[in-house]
């Protein structure tokens, strides 16, 4: 479905730098070589990628329903089979790390595009993301006050203005743990090493010792 592929490309074009039309195309490209070593339906696969950040909660009110909603109003515009549509949309629904713990949908197209979409949060690329978004959100870079570990809980940290150093231990350094396929799983650790090594040039470079 060519069309697809400009539909992302226009509707996020404009999007916020971690979001937007290069996520996507990372994200396919990302999906297509993991989806290389699995069984599964590559068209799947492909919408998945291309729709799974169409309308994200976070930029639209916190609606949960927007982005598969609006995944498959563009489906339906395509006179997609249901069966497809129906896919897709729960691809878009359950792909998210919030829902994706305690995902009452599995499949091994969601799999693969769950796969492909952390892949894109670690390494090089994740460190770039992160940053960029906290400076979406106005976060400083680090703060030595406030202790770069996990919080306690989602809401605490959710709550909290923490610095993106801390984002790392919140989430990203725990993103190799939880990829389903095994090429996934190859990607990431080389990702995750990149990603310990940046941090320990980081507190060298800003004399923080504070895990001593
Ligand atoms: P997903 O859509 O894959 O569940 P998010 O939308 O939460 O992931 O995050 C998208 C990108 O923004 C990721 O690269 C992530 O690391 C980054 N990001 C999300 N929340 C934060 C944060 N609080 N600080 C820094 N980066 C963040
Ligand atoms: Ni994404």
């Amino acid at each position: 479905m060519a069309s697809a592929a400009e539909y992302a490309k226009q509707t996020l074009e404009q999007a916020e730098g971690g979001h937007d039309w290069q996520h996507i195309q990372r994200v396919v490209v990302n999906s297509e070589r993991i989806a290389q070593s699995e069984a599964c339906d590559q068209e799947i696969v492909f919408l998945g990628a291309l729709l799974h950040d169409i309308a994200d909660s976070k930029f639209h009110g916190g609606d949960d329903e927007i982005g598969p909603l609006t995944a498959r109003r563009f489906l339906i515009s395509q006179n997609a089979p249901e069966t497809l549509i129906e896919h897709v949309e729960q691809i878009v629904r359950h792909i998210s790390y919030k829902g994706g713990q305690k995902s009452s949908f599995y499949s091994p197209e969601l799999a693969i595009v769950r796969d492909a979409d952390r892949l894109d949060a670690i390494g090089a690329i994740g460190i770039a993301r992160a940053f960029n978004y906290g400076g979406f959100k106005n976060r400083k870079i680090f703060d030595p006050s406030i202790a770069p570990v996990a919080y306690a809980t989602k809401e605490a940290y959710k709550a909290s203005t923490a610095p993106t150093i801390n984002h790392f231990y919140e989430k990203l350094l725990k993103l190799k743990d939880l990829m389903h396929t095994d090429t996934g799983k190859a990607l990431a650790q080389q990702r995750h090493q990149y990603m310990l090594d940046f941090l320990t040039q980081f507190f060298e470079e800003v004399q923080f010792d504070g895990f001593a």
